[in-house]
């Protein structure tokens, strides 16, 4: 059994916990419960007999919580970053959080970096109207192709591309496994890390 660490990032309100209620329990709710710290789930994957698991942190994205951020970010082996396809600002926030990590990694003695994957949620809203869509997609995939990172479009109201998003990571992952490129590869015991200072912190979360 492998473990995996995957840490979701992003602007308030875009849909971080709710990504992951459609993933973890495919259940939606119209209502906005904010984040406060962070939460925790785990998900197993089986996978030709084989299983995995992905330990997975909900950041809060409320600005009052954002110190507690790089906690997660440090420590992931994956990086979703989350904005709102019908919220500019909440890109330009993506991208902050993006240049963030990069920067974090560029300069620690990590050995590599997570995979990062940026997320647009809420694809529900312009699937009909595609004039809601406030990034094009041309500046999309520029931005993909400089800096190297994936690209995703999801609904969490629908579930559209949900389980796809995470099974793509969670092959990925895999296979940086098993090829002993896997930043972090003893993940497991960071695992445990993390969860100590996150019971002791006492700020709240939940698990699954
Ligand atoms: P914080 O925890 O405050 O950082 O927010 P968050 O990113 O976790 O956002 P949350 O999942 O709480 O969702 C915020 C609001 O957006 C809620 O009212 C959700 O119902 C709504 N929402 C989330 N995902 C979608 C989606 O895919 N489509 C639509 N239409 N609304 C969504
Ligand atoms: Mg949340």
């Amino acid at each position: 059994m492998n473990s995996f660490k995957v840490a979701v990032l992003g602007d308030v309100g875009v849909g971080k916990s709710s990504i992951l209620l459609r993933f973890i329990a495919n259940k939606f709710s119209p209502y906005h419960n904010s984040t406060v710290g962070a939460a925790y789930y785990v998900k197993e994957f089986h996978i030709n007999g084989d299983s995995n698991k992905l330990y997975i942190w909900d950041t809060a994205g409320q600005e009052k919580y954002r110190s507690l951020v790089p906690m997660y970010y440090k420590n992931g082996n994956a990086i979703i970053i989350v904005y709102d396809l019908i919220n500019y600002a909440s890109y330009e926030r993506a991208k902050i959080w993006f240049n963030e990590v990069i920067k974090y990694h560029d300069n620690s003695n990590a050995n590599g970096y997570p995979i990062v994957y940026l997320v647009g949620n809420k694809l529900d809203l312009i699937m009909n109207d595609q004039k809601l869509r406030k990034v094009s997609s041309d500046v999309l995939m520029e931005f993909a192709k400089v800096n190297n990172l994936s690209i995703f479009e999801v609904s969490a109201k629908t579930g559209q591309n949900v389980t796809e998003l995470f099974s793509v990571i969670n092959g990925k992952l895999r296979e940086l496994y098993q090829t002993n490129r896997l930043k972090n590869k003893n993940t497991t015991s960071s695992v445990i890390d993390i969860m100590t200072v996150k019971s002791s912190d006492k700020k709240g979360f939940c698990c699954y």
